[in-house]
């Protein structure tokens, strides 16, 4: 049995090119969705599977980061006077969930390098990596599957999405091996391999990577080996693709746990936009006045020309 896994590793330290110029000062992991940045989700998704210890990869924006996860006094003195508990909870409830820890990538010289600096603080036991921009929706637990996994199987596991094949070049594709170890969980598979943003016609599976990892330790001594890949940048990629050949003796050995839940991807502008009414309709508090205000909208033939009425506020 491998021991329990406590620590999970959030990388926030990408340029965020796809989300320019939000992204110019603030980090994508800090952009609201709804009324929460992305990084908070993250966090309540570690901590819901088990994950109390994180540690945040940072980079040049880090400030607004550290500072959500930090008390803010005089805000909070101003609610308490105010009497307003409902919005004291929301601004206390960041600081609350986790213990956080920062440290500084320095350069962006991509995922694998970023990962490798968490070295020191994860040690020598297995941990989650849980990418910012891919937000999975709470009532689809994938983390916790992933990690009960790890436990039962070792080396190392990543999460697999079924994509439509013109859409795989987008992503890691993964090429599936015969798997005896994992027969009747059908949603477990072996990896033989991996191909990052593969030309579709040649992508060895329709199953794309997603941003949540569960890792051997042996990763970071395969990461300090590994030569800077694709676009210049160390690949996480790269170094699952090494583990996936390395015997389970020596940490390795890389399976997929196959997700069919909901998956917003954030640093995307439109699919941002997408996770944004999506999670904004399906709340008690802002869903009823959206909805009938998109179905009013989308009746109108999406008419921009139209004036807006005056807000009513809350
Ligand atoms: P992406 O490949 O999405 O890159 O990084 P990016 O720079 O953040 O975004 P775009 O594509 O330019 O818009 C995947 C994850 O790895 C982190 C990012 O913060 C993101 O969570 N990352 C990437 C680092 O922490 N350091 C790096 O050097 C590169």
């Amino acid at each position: 049995m491998t021991e329990a896994i406590r620590k999970a590793v959030i990388p926030v330290a990408g340029m965020g090119t796809r989300f320019l110029p939000a992204t110019k000062t603030t980090p994508k992991e800090m952009l609201p969705v709804v009324d929460r940045p992305a990084i908070e989700y993250v966090v309540e998704e570690a901590v819901s599977a088990g994950l109390t210890d994180v540690l945040m990869v940072t980079g040049r924006t880090k400030r607004t980061l550290e500072d959500h996860f930090d008390r803010v006094p005089e805000l909070e003195a101003a609610l308490e006077a105010k009497g307003d508990d409902a919005r004291l909870a929301l601004v206390r409830r960041a600081t609350e969930l986790a213990q956080v820890h920062f440290v500084r990538q320095g350069e962006a010289r991509g995922l694998g390098h970023a990962v490798l600096c968490a070295k020191g603080h994860v040690g020598d036991e297995p941990f989650a990596v849980l990418l910012g921009d891919d937000l999975i929706d709470e009532r689809d637990p994938l983390l916790q599957r992933m990690v009960a996994v790890q436990a039962q199987h070792g080396g190392s596991v990543v999460a697999l999405l079924e994509v439509p094949r013109d859409q795989v070049g987008l992503y890691g594709c993964a090429e599936l091996a015969q798997d005896d170890a994992t027969a009747g969980q059908e949603d477990v598979v072996r990896l033989a391999g991996m191909v990052e943003k593969p030309d579709p016609a040649d992508a060895p599976s329709n199953l794309a990577i997603i941003g949540r990892y569960v890792l051997s330790p042996a990763v970071f001594e395969v990461l300090e080996r590994t030569p800077p890949g694709r676009g210049g940048e160390i690949q996480l990629t790269d170094a699952l693709q090494t583990l996936a050949g390395t015997s389970p003796e020596q940490g390795g050995g890389v399976r997929g746990v196959v997700f069919r839940g909901r998956r917003y991807d954030t640093g995307d502008k439109l699919d941002y936009l997408k996770a944004v009414v999506r999670l904004a309709s399906g709340r008690e508090d802002l869903g009823p006045g959206l909805r009938e205000w998109l179905a009013e909208w989308v009746a109108s033939g999406f008419d921009t020309e139209a004036p807006t009425h005056a807000p009513v506020r809350r």
